[in-house]
């Protein structure tokens, strides 16, 4: 299947997306994982994009369309991938139309994961993150099996840079003047299924699945 995963800063995409890439055989594209990783390493697109990411704006859409437009023209898209973090924008939405219709493949569907602000401001406050594998925790939720210690690979665990409570506000009012506005184009084209992500991740999971099959 070829979806878009969509929804507010910490609803839960990463940790959907890793479960739906079990149960679906698709690529995980996170755009958020790629730029983390450009940044880390230190590349053109990491040094660009940086200072974007670090104040909770949105990295410019011609890089993006850069990144997406190299990822998805892979082989392995093919198959079927689940977009996560990409479109965030009008903009965007019309890249990826432009580039799947390049690659002659179509969309199946776009999920939306809505959560209470509150909540999503506790998840993001408690995410921690492994810098090696890219392992996401919650100090409540999911803690690792050894305090500060990814179960993966044994690194020490992190906060990501853009999840302080300042950075975290900015996130969400960016995801509500440039996001979610693109649900309700998707939502005239038939593709938008929305799914509530309260409730502990096997809850979201079996939501999302039922949506999927049904
Ligand atoms: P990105 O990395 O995409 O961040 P985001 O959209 O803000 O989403 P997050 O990764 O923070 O959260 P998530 O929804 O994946 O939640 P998670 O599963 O980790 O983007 C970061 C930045 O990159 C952007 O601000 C921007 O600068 C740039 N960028 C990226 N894409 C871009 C684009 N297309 N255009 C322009 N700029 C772009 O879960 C969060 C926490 O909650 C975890 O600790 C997890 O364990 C816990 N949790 C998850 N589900 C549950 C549950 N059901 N119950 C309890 N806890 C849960």
């Amino acid at each position: 299947m070829k979806l878009v995963l969509m929804g507010p800063p910490g609803v839960g995409k990463g940790t959907q997306a890793a479960r739906l890439r079990e149960l679906l055989g698709s690529v995980h594209v996170s755009t958020g994982d790629i730029l983390r990783e450009a940044v880390q390493e230190g590349t053109p697109l990491g040094r660009k994009a940086r200072g974007y990411m670090d104040s909770g704006a949105l990295v410019p859409d011609a890089l993006m369309g850069e990144l997406i437009g190299e990822r998805l023209g892979r082989g392995d898209a093919g198959e079927g991938f689940i977009l996560d973090g990409f479109p965030r924008t009008v903009e965007q939405v019309a890249i990826l139309d432009r580039v799947l219709g390049r690659l002659n493949l179509a969309l199946d569907g776009v999920i939306l994961l809505t959560a209470p602000e509150s909540e999503i401001v506790r998840r993001l406050s408690g995410r921690r993150v492994c810098p090696s594998c890219s392992a996401v925790y919650h100090l409540e939720n999911r803690p690792p099996k050894s305090a500060g210690v990814c179960d993966a690979c044994g690194s020490a665990l992190a906060q990501r840079r853009d999840d302080t409570e300042e950075v975290i506000r900015e996130r969400l009012r960016v995801y509500r003047e440039q996001t979610l506005p693109i649900a309700e184009g998707y939502g005239s084209k038939g593709l938008l299924r929305e799914v509530p992500a309260d409730g502990d991740p096997d809850t979201v999971f079996a939501r999302l699945k039922a949506e999927l099959e049904g």
